[in-house]
């Protein structure tokens, strides 16, 4: 059943997670912190639903009937009557922190408060609230409108009813989930990805393999859609460093510990897509 949805950060994921949501009935507040970005967030689900519309996957009228569901804010007070949160701020847990915080002052007491990270424990974001057993981890992949997943992860107090209750919501929007059982850095996908990248970087900066011929052995020997090099520039060489960084942290396992080559890539601000230049020249 439809319901009321507040989506914390309106960049690339909260814009895709606020738009799916609409899409499927929800009423949707999406904030960010000033009227740029939240004009930022609501041009690019625009552009996402008229392309929807081209390609006759909905109708034209659905993309103002879309946007009519979501109201962009700079109000975290917004979020007073939402039966769910979602956070999708920077990776960062001090800002993190600080809007959980808000948020436990601010939502219904029956309200759930999800976060998208992507690798920090959310038991460690539950933690400055007094509810940890209404947080959890709903994380979406990018572009949210295109992904099938949503990886939900409990922290270790979330309770049961809520972990159900965003596993109804995900299934509602159209995502397929997989339950995260424990609290661990990165998760699953994250752990995963995390651990073939830098196992990747290792074999290209050592000289045993080109970029090129790592991502092609991926994709024809693994039927990998995308090698994880490329994958890597897509999704930001930084984030990479940060997630592998955030789990080698947790774990002291030096299968995550972030080789030399990536470290050095970041410093010189060869980030990947998003800068022209990583693994790959764009
Ligand atoms: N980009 C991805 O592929 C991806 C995939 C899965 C999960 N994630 C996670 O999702 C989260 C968001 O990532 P993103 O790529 O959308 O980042 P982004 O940089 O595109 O957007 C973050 C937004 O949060 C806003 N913001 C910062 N502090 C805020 C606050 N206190 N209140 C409201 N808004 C605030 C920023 O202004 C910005 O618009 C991160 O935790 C990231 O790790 C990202």
């Amino acid at each position: 059943m439809a319901g009321r949805l507040a989506v914390v950060g309106a960049g690339l994921m909260g814009s895709g997670i606020a738009q799916v949501a609409a899409q499927a009935g929800w009423q949707v507040t999406l904030r960010d912190l000033d009227d740029a970005a939240t004009t930022r967030g609501i041009g690019g689900i625009r552009k996402s639903l008229e392309k929807f519309a081209e390609k006759g996957k909905i109708e034209a009228s659905d993309v103002e009937a879309t946007l009519a569901r979501i109201t962009p804010t700079t109000d975290l007070e917004a979020a007073a009557d939402a039966d769910i949160v979602v956070e999708a701020v920077f990776e960062r847990l001090e800002i993190k922190h600080e809007v959980f915080r808000a948020l436990d002052k601010i939502c219904k007491s029956d309200a759930v408060l999800a976060t998208n990270t992507s690798a920090i424990p959310v038991t460690q974001i539950a933690a400055v609230t007094e509810r940890p057993e209404a947080v959890v981890g709903t994380h979406f992949f990018s572009p949210v409108p295109m992904m099938q997943l949503c990886e939900l992860v409990r922290g270790y107090k979330t309770s049961d009813e809520t972990l159900a209750t965003v596993k109804a919501f995900a299934e509602e929007i159209g995502k397929t989930v997989v339950v995260v059982n424990r609290d661990i850095a990165g998760f699953v996908t994250t752990r995963l990805i995390s651990a073939l990248v830098v196992e990747a970087v290792k074999l290209v900066e050592s000289g045993v393999v080109s970029a090129e011929d790592l991502d092609t052995a991926c994709r024809l020997g693994f039927g990998h859609a995308m090698g994880p090099l490329a994958t890597t520039d897509l999704t930001g060489v930084d984030v990479l460093l940060h997630a592998s960084k955030n789990i080698y942290t947790d774990t002291a396992d030096e299968k995550f510990f972030p080789p030399e080559l990536l470290q050095r890539m970041v410093t010189a601000g060869d980030l990947g897509r998003k800068t022209g230049k990583g693994f790959y020249t764009y």
